[in-house]
């Protein structure tokens, strides 16, 4: 079936199709749960509002249609980061970082963000990865996997405020266990850090992965104590900024607009001059894109002194 899809919140005609604010309608009497999801796509055009920006997907010309009016090539690389910026919004909305397993434990990330701290495992090799946010410990068992891959006798240590008695037991009955070490308490107390350090050797590599609480405060206090650690060259990841893009969606809170691990690691950036906001460099890269679909921007703090 072929039709006319348009959701906007401007209340105007756009390319003939009747608009009414924010209401999804399908243009033809077949009616929308017909034509959507698994419907022949082709000679359908979807107009979607973004916060402020109103995006046309035109499948019959290939095109999308920007928010200054400018038709760019739907099958080029403005047009892919303009939809997997929507895509990021709606994924995080639909709890899609919630559907994932490694080797066995539920990982709450956006598998890109996986592939890219891969990246910059392989690359630096760190004695010790610590973690704030463990859940169930999918994120520990993935770092603890490329240890192992890599033949490395580093460890992860994962500090969390409460490590469920079925996560612990979990963890702890893995068969990647001897990788990793677990921290029960606040990822900001001064006996969790202090048992954090005392996995640190002189000389080691040491890499820090923010992801407990996302408060914009918390997330500051995490960088003041664990960044320290971090050796030169290696990275402090204040992760989850995505906060900020999706402050405006269904499951989002408007504050987090500005209260966010993105701010905080920009925040601490400005007055430490050791570290610098920095994306890894990817290591392959065979098309024109430049830039990670991430759920952590502007969360990189290299140490670069
Ligand atoms: C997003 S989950 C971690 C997900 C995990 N890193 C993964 O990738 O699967 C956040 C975790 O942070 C923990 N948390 C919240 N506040 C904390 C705090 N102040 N200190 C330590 N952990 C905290 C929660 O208990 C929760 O388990």
């Amino acid at each position: 079936m072929a039709g006319l899809l348009t959701a906007t919140g401007a209340g105007r005609e756009i390319e003939g199709s009747r608009m009414r604010a924010g209401v999804l309608q399908p243009r033809s009497r077949a009616g929308w749960n017909n034509c959507w999801p698994g419907a022949d796509f082709a000679g359908i055009n979807i107009t979607i509002r973004v916060s402020c920006m109103r995006i046309v997907i035109d499948t019959t010309e290939n095109a999308v249609i920007s928010a200054d009016g400018r038709h760019l090539d739907l099958y080029g690389k403005e047009a892919f980061e303009l939809i997997s910026h929507l895509w990021l919004k709606t994924s995080w909305n639909q709890k899609y970082s919630y559907t994932f397993t490694w080797l066995g434990l539920p990982i709450i990330q956006h598998p890109e963000d996986l592939v890219r701290l891969q990246e910059v495992i392989f690359t630096l090799r760190p004695d010790v990865i610590i973690e704030t946010g463990v859940a169930y410990g999918g994120s520990l068992v993935f770092c603890a996997s490329l240890l192992r891959a890599m033949g490395s006798k580093s460890r992860v240590v994962g500090i969390d405020i409460k490590i469920r008695p079925q996560n612990r037991k979990a963890i702890e009955s893995h068969e990647l266990t001897r990788y990793i070490s677990l921290i029960e308490g606040d990822s900001v107390g001064p006996e969790a850090v202090a048992r954090a350090r005392e996995f640190v050797r002189p000389g080691d590599k040491v890499m820090v992965i923010l992801d407990s609480n996302h408060t914009k405060a918390h997330v500051l206090n995490e960088l003041g104590a664990y960044a320290p650690l971090v050796s030169p060259g290696s990275y402090i990841v204040a992760t989850d900024g995505i906060m900020g893009l999706v402050h405006d969606t269904p499951r989002g809170k408007p504050e987090w607009d500005y209260d966010n691990p993105t701010q905080a690691a920009r925040e601490f950036a400005a007055c430490h001059p050791e570290f610098a906001l920095e994306e890894p460099k990817w290591r392959f890269n065979e098309s024109e894109l430049d830039r990670t679909i991430t759920a952590w921007p502007g969360a990189w703090l290299k140490r670069i002194r």
